[in-house]
């Protein structure tokens, strides 16, 4: 630990970064380590420990251990969700696992948004309403607490959501995602009175270390710069033009036919307008819908997008041998999402800029945002001088249609998506209520339905749509979107779009369900 701070002690959760920026924008330093870490108990600069979630259950015979050093540290501890199950456990308590068929039977499983009731509003929960709404991500919950401890909360069902003895302290839910309605007030209290800390630790501008890893990166050469259009890509290639300068950076962008509609032509004229010149399209249509012919399976589709994209870039980069790197607007969501985090959180999906990699690729890849939020990039392109019409962009994944596109992509499937995804999307922005949504869009279902049109029978195309709060995509709820407007839309897609004949609105949360359908 290189200054006084908190350490986090991660047991595979795709939330564990997240603890770590809340505390960053505290103003706390914070380090993310393994459950392997060395014993750090007498480490004067350790103030105080987290003790993550993680996937697994604390009664597993193979579950991740809370290290032993931790009974002995003097600094206060708190455990979240698994790392509050494991203390538990760790101190003689009882926690009852989901995976107990006769357990799970009485126990009432709780996932997504509770109610904390508060016993004690004293301490880690001070200045917190006595009800409020906390996220939970996991079935195990402590049954019994050990000697010593005292419950602090419950939740509406009566499950024990927050304990505490002495200076160890245990939640059972999420304070670092946005649905957990004090969850940032609570780390606060844990890192300032309870661990005794300053909020002091200025992090080094954003800006200042990402052209640091991009000058330590790109040493000689010239840089492809893959972008799609998105905030992410777009920021990337201007920091990275700011950094080695404009002639060595060149801008690609790849029309794959899974893009939305006008998207190219948009993109273009917005590149130039914040600086960049000469946007290059590529036109790969023929080339990617030929390799997802006859491909249904999500995990094989979004490989397969990957891997003809960097095809795409290699044959690209042969025709101008200065090119020595690839850039990517990669974050850190993208990372752990595809498990490359390295503390063993579950894979979800590939996502196609870091999952499906050739081996053997040619060139190096420069992502100067891997360690970034979405809301960080878009400060950091707000400094560089970006429209706030581009930077407040809503995300568009790397593979694009053909992750909406569900089943069998063609190029027909992808035209009617792109009408029907138009029709909603400018229906957000006449509607006021594009920038109250983090993200929406149309998906295209593999299946048809029956409907009454004019005197007769039609059996017609299925879309649905989306639409989502969320802060940065690790987890989300869908959008409260007006009926009067979800209404207006649907009349209006199934009146201009002649293949479709029925159109659902998506209610489903993250977790546990994913932004994209697949
Ligand atoms: P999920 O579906 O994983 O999406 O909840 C979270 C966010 O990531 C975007 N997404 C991707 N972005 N390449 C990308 O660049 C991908 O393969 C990819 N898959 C999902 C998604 O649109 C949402 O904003």
């Amino acid at each position: 630990m290189k200054n006084q701070g908190i350490v986090i002690i991660d047991f595979g959760s795709q939330y564990t970064f997240l603890i770590a920026r809340r505390l960053r924008e505290i103003g706390v330093y914070t380090e993310i380590v393994g459950p392997l870490i060395e014993d750090l108990s007498s480490n004067p600069n350790v103030k105080g420990v987290i003790l993550a979630g993680g996937p697994q259950s604390v009664t597993d015979a193979d579950a991740k251990q809370i290290p032993a050093w931790i009974q002995k540290l003097p600094a206060p501890v708190l455990g979240i969700c698994y790392g509050m199950q494991g203390l538990v456990q760790q101190d003689g308590g009882k926690v009852v696992s989901k995976s107990n068929a006769a357990e799970s039977a009485k126990q009432k499983r709780e996932y997504g948004k509770e109610t904390m009731v508060i016993q004690a509003v004293e301490n880690l929960l001070a200045d917190i309403p006595q009800k409020s709404t906390v996220w939970m991500s996991h079935g195990d919950h402590c049954e019994t607490l050990p000697t010593g401890w005292k419950s602090l909360a419950e939740s509406s069902t009566g499950v024990c959501v927050a304990a505490q003895k002495e200076n160890r302290f245990g939640i059972q839910f999420h304070p670092e995602v946005v649905h957990t309605e004090h969850g940032t007030r609570i780390l606060k209290n844990f890192a300032i009175p309870i661990c005794e800390l300053k909020a002091d630790w200025q992090s080094t501008s954003i800006i200042a270390k990402a052209q640091q890893q991009i000058r330590g990166c790109v040493q000689e050469g010239n840089v492809l710069m893959a972008c799609s259009g998105g905030v992410d890509s777009t920021v990337a290639a201007l920091l990275l033009a700011k950094t080695i300068g404009a002639e060595r950076v060149r801008a690609v962008l790849v029309d794959h036919g899974l893009l939305r509609q006008n998207e190219a032509a948009w993109v273009k004229k917005e590149l130039a307008g914040a600086g960049f010149d000469g946007l290059e399209v590529l036109q790969e249509q023929e080339r990617f819908l030929a390799a997802l012919a006859g491909v249904t399976d999500p995990e094989e589709k979004r490989k397969i997008i990957g891997r003809t994209f960097i095809e795409v870039f290699e044959n690209y980069a042969k025709r101008f041998p200065d090119i020595k790197h690839l850039g990517q607007g990669t974050l850190y969501p993208d990372v752990i999402e595809s498990a490359g985090a390295g503390f063993g959180a579950h894979k979800i999906k590939s996502h196609h800029n870091v999952g499906g990699l050739p081996e053997k690729m040619q060139l190096k890849l420069v992502e100067p945002f891997r360690d970034l939020f979405k809301d960080e990039v878009r400060m950091v392109g707000k400094e560089l001088g970006l429209s706030e019409k581009l930077l407040m962009r809503h995300p568009f994944p790397g593979p694009g249609l053909g992750i909406r596109v569900l089943g069998e992509v063609t190029a027909e499937k992808c035209d009617i998506l792109r009408r029907v995804d138009d029709i909603y999307m400018t229906g957000l922005q006449d509607h006021g209520l594009y920038h109250q949504t983090w993200q929406a869009y149309a998906g295209l279902l593999p299946v048809k339905t029956v409907g009454v049109m004019g005197d007769g029978r039609s059996y017609l195309d299925t879309v649905v749509l989306r639409a989502v709060d969320a802060q940065d995509g690790m987890t989300a709820s869908a959008s409260e979107l007006p009926h009067s407007f979800l209404q207006e839309i649907s009349n209006k897609i199934i009146r201009e779009v002649a293949e479709v004949g029925r159109v659902f609105y998506d209610c489903t949360g993250k977790p546990p369900g994913t932004i994209e359908l697949e």
